[in-house]
């Protein structure tokens, strides 16, 4: 009875990578791909989610918020995780549905650990206190060398307050992403970012199919 209570339990998938490498792109492929096994999917994303989460992803992104130091950064993208999981995430998992999220805290210790020189021990005691022992169950990271990343990304239209930032940053955030693939290589699949679309897709493909047959 308790067994079958936690399988009817959906599953949190987290997209990650750095500036360019894809995760908006792929994430109605995924969407699809799971759709078709049967899945319920809800697609969201961070900082943001909820119209809450939102407000404050527009704070966080916008180039005029010049003094924003990097303490309040990190609290205001917590602030908005809180609420994203209160309000969205953990209802749809509790119904069954699979959550599929661009961008989660990984993010936050690759860009506000990485990137800005936050203490990761500083994040780790956030991360407990708004999640509890909460994380995605599996974490899929599109990786992208800087260069050919932020190119991408400067099609996209104008640059928002991290993109932004220079080279050396988005090194330290993909060299932390990269860490964290290693440290927890059970939950994380790094999918090579750089080929075509269709290549990419075929490598998320192979993986999901793994992914889904697992217990
Ligand atoms: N494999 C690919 N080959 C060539 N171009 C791609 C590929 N994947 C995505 N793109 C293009 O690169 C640009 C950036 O992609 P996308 O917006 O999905 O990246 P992102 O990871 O969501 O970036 P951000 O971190 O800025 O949100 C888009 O113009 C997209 O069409
Ligand atoms: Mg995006």
């Amino acid at each position: 009875m308790v067994n079958e209570i936690f399988s009817m339990r959906g599953r949190f998938i987290s997209l990650e990578g750095s500036e360019g490498s894809g995760k908006s792109t792929n994430l109605e492929y995924i969407q699809q791909w799971l759709m078709q096994v049967g899945k319920e999917v809800v697609l969201t994303r961070e900082p943001g989610g909820t119209s809450l989460g939102e407000s404050i992803r527009e704070l966080l992104l916008d180039k005029k918020q010049t003094a924003m130091l990097d303490d309040t950064e990190l609290l205001l993208m917590f602030t908005a995780r809180a609420q994203h999981i209160g309000e969205v995430i953990e209802p749809a998992l509790a119904a069954g549905k699979w959550v599929l999220c661009d961008r989660f805290t990984d993010a936050t210790y690759a860009y506000q650990g990485g990137g800005r020189g936050i203490d990761t021990s500083r994040i780790a005691s956030l991360e407990n206190w708004v999640q509890g022992d909460m994380r995605p169950d599996l974490t899929i990271l599109l990786d992208i060398p800087v260069e050919q990343g932020l190119k991408r990304a400067s099609q996209t239209g104008a640059p928002d307050r991290f993109e932004q930032e220079k080279t050396a940053f988005f090194e330290r955030v993909r060299a932390k992403y990269l860490e964290m693939a290693t440290l927890e290589s059970n939950r994380y699949r790094v999918i090579d970012a750089t080929p075509s679309l269709a290549q990419v897709q075929q490598s998320i493909d192979e993986m999901l199919t793994a992914y889904v047959k697992q217990p």
